[in-house]
């Protein structure tokens, strides 16, 4: 690892103001925030107002890190955006967003790997910026996940929020350097977790809970064997955060200490491509370490990293 390699040099996230606690879903539904809380670890979410779409809020939290990164938005070279809530389908969220960043003229493009979108756009940039294509990459997670859900349907309306991150990546210098990328696909679970044209989400909950756990398992045992790491090795592990249950059982099969694994799920349940940037923001920023992180979702798709923090 040298200083050709990718690095995310700054990163932000945007959650909007509106709270939605448990309690509101007993108002007119046959639920309970117990049963929420102790299923999912969610105690609330949030939830963007109508007329606000997942590229306003990537917007917000990719000026944000492009602050952060003292990057000029005319800089860019590329702008990768991982939904699986385009505001609409053509033209892409991230040609939106390019129109709305002042001075921006980079070439842009949507990644839809649903809650796995972030680890997938970070091997794009990673490859992109490696091989000497590109100089300076913007990748944002953004999600309007109430535009996917039935209100009507307990076993998911429940589980998601509506957020996004942001990440500059830039070619060495100091942030968290991207050491290696793996991701992997089953299309054969294409069906457990799908939006049919015209419907809302389906999900069936319990084929993507043993899936997640047997996945999140093999990446992590898979990505500590390529970066001959032992547990002892890693500051942090960063989930997607879907269930703390399923971060649970791959805890306990792993032996993975509990202040290993940061956690947002209980204030912004599952974020799907936002939630990975959005956790990435809610811990320190500690030099010298090795983190992973460790994604999946509808595809069923799934994906792992390890940085180094520079
Ligand atoms: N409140 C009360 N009861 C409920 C609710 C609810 N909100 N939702 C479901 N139930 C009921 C079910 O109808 C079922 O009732 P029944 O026994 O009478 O049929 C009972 O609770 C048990 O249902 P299970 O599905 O077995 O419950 P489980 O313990 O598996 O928890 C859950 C359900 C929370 C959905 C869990 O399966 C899960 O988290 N799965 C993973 C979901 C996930 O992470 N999806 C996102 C993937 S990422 C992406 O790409 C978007």
């Amino acid at each position: 690892m040298d200083s050709k390699s990718a690095t995310i040099i700054a990163s932000a996230a945007y959650l909007p103001p509106k709270r939605v606690e448990n309690s509101h879903f007993e108002t007119y539904l046959n639920t309970s925030d117990s049963w929420i809380y102790e299923r999912t670890g969610i105690k609330e979410r949030r939830w963007a107002e109508n007329d606000v779409k997942a590229s306003d809020m990537g917007l917000i939290a990719a000026k944000e890190a492009l602050k952060k990164a003292q990057i000029d938005p005319k800089e860019v070279d590329l702008i990768l955006v991982a939904t699986m809530t385009p505001d609409q389908p053509l033209p892409s969220t991230a040609a939106i967003i390019q129109s709305k960043l002042e001075g921006c003229r980079a070439p842009a493009m949507d990644i839809s790997a649903a809650c796995s979108g972030y680890l997938y756009g970070l091997s794009v940039a990673k490859a992109f910026i490696e091989s000497g294509m590109y100089a300076t990459i913007l990748l944002i997670g953004c999600e309007k996940m109430t535009q996917v859900l039935d209100p009507e349907d307990r076993s998911t309306v429940i589980l998601f929020g509506d957020g996004a991150g942001a990440s500059v990546i830039k070619k060495g210098g100091s942030g968290l350097r991207i050491d290696r990328v793996v991701l992997g696909l089953d299309g054969n679970l294409a069906g457990s977790l799908c939006i049919p044209n015209g419907k809302k989400m389906q999900m069936s909950g319990q084929e993507i809970f043993k899936t997640a756990i047997q996945k999140g398992v093999e990446i992590i045992e898979l990505l500590m064997e390529q970066e001959m790491l032992s547990m002892n090795d890693i500051r942090y592990i960063l989930f997607h955060q879907a269930n703390i249950r399923i971060m649970q059982n791959i805890q306990k099969r792993l032996l993975i200490p509990e202040e290993k694994v940061p956690t947002t799920i209980g204030y912004t349940a599952n974020t799907s491509a936002a939630s990975i940037p959005i956790l990435l923001q809610s811990i320190p920023h500690e030099k010298n370490h090795r983190y992973m992180s460790v994604a999946f979702g509808a595809g069923f798709t799934y994906a792992g990293a390890v940085f180094t923090s520079l």
